[in-house]
């Protein structure tokens, strides 16, 4: 891992001025386990070291930790040094996992996180990747930096799921990933209902093909909830279903899609906007707490609340937000237009 050289070091006082530094993490874990999250002090020193040490195996990612336990030592002063580190302790066992930021030139710094073996999958490297890029951001840097093996699966989804994005292959074997931590703080406030269309065009589950074709004509929309007799979304149909010719005298509920992936209106827009990336799709139903449809959310709605945030900012807007729709709740659930 890089450790750059020649970077402003962070002072003891901002760093005890961070929330984490303030108020350590308790929480529990995925198997029922709690686990407290804090900054290194240095009682820590040793067992950290010994954590390195006892992994296995050695070399696991991008050659870390080292083989050779002298090297392996070093490596660790190096990151105490350089570094501000946060542990994850466990009552029974102290030190289960450790994560780091280094400063590095341009506002970035570089994030290392390690769990030990028994201690993966159970949800404390997310906590740990939350709570690193909060320090970051506390701290004033602009971004976190990454990189991580093509084959690390769970920590490529981990950072995925944390706000790291792609940037670019190192070599064949290693993706790097950051996060814009401006840009991170603007859409973590943003949820679902912020930005979703009330106005849902829903079609009925025994409808026809030939009508939903109709609706998708008329409206120039890209996809439609498919609705049962009790108003609960049973399935999602897209131009796409619709395309095959063989289809066109079927009932919707043949052709639509069955999984459906729907969100909740407090879910941060930033899930959304990686359900998007990740899995391809056009929309998603937004349901209430009891299961029913509440609005949806498109691309071209989180685009046009970006659109009319940016123009309140710029004080250019007014009322509806210089001629962009406001959308109202339909209660029937059935007028208006989608993304
Ligand atoms: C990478 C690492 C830090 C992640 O921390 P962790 O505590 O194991 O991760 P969590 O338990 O918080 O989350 C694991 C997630 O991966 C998912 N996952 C598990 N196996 C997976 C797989 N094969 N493919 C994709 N995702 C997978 C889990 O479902 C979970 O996601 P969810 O919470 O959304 O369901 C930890 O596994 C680790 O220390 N690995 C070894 C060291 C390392 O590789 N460090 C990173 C160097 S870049």
């Amino acid at each position: 891992m890089e450790q750059a050289p020649a970077t402003p070091p962070i002072h003891a006082l901002e760093l005890e001025q961070t929330s984490i530094y303030c108020s350590p993490l308790a929480f529990i874990d995925k198997r029922g386990n709690p686990i407290l999250i804090k900054p290194l002090s240095e009682k820590w020193h040793e067992q950290l070291k010994r954590m390195y040490l006892n992994y296995e195996p050695r070399d696991d990612f991008a050659g870390l930790p080292p083989i050779r336990d002298d090297e392996c030592v070093k490596w660790v002063e190096g990151m105490v040094r350089n570094g501000v580190n946060l542990v994850a302790l466990s009552f029974e066992e102290g030190i289960i996992g450790h994560a780091a930021i280094f400063p590095m030139p341009n506002q970035t710094c570089e994030m290392l996180i390690v769990l030990t073996r028994g201690h993966q999958n159970t949800g404390i490297g997310t906590q740990m990747t939350h709570l690193i890029i909060q320090l970051a951001y506390e701290l004033e840097f602009e971004r976190v930096w990454l990189s991580v093996g093509a084959g690390n699966r769970i920590a490529r989804h981990v950072y995925a799921k944390c706000g790291f994005e792609y940037i670019a292959h190192c070599d064949d074997n290693e993706l790097e990933m950051t996060v814009d931590l401006k840009r991170y703080y603007q859409m973590k406030g943003i949820t679902v209902k912020d930005v979703m269309n009330r106005r849902v065009v829903s079609i009925h589950e025994n409808s026809s093909c030939r009508e939903a074709i109709g609706i998708f004509v008329r409206k120039r929309i890209g996809a439609l909830p498919v609705l049962d007799d009790v108003g609960e979304v049973v399935g999602i149909l897209s131009e796409t279903d619709l395309v095959v010719i063989g289809n066109y005298n079927q009932k919707v509920k043949d052709v639509s899609t069955k999984q459906v992936i729907t969100v909740r209106p407090h879910c941060p827009l930033s899930k959304v906007v990686r359900l998007f990336q990740s899995k391809k799709m056009r929309c998603i139903p937004v349901l209430d707490r009891q299961g029913k449809l509440a609005g949806i959310v498109g691309r071209r709605d989180i685009l046009a609340y970006y659109c009319r945030t940016d123009l309140e900012t710029d004080g250019l807007a007014s009322g509806n937000g210089a001629g962009l729709e406001e959308h109202r709740v339909d209660p029937s659930g059935n007028a208006g237009d989608l993304p």
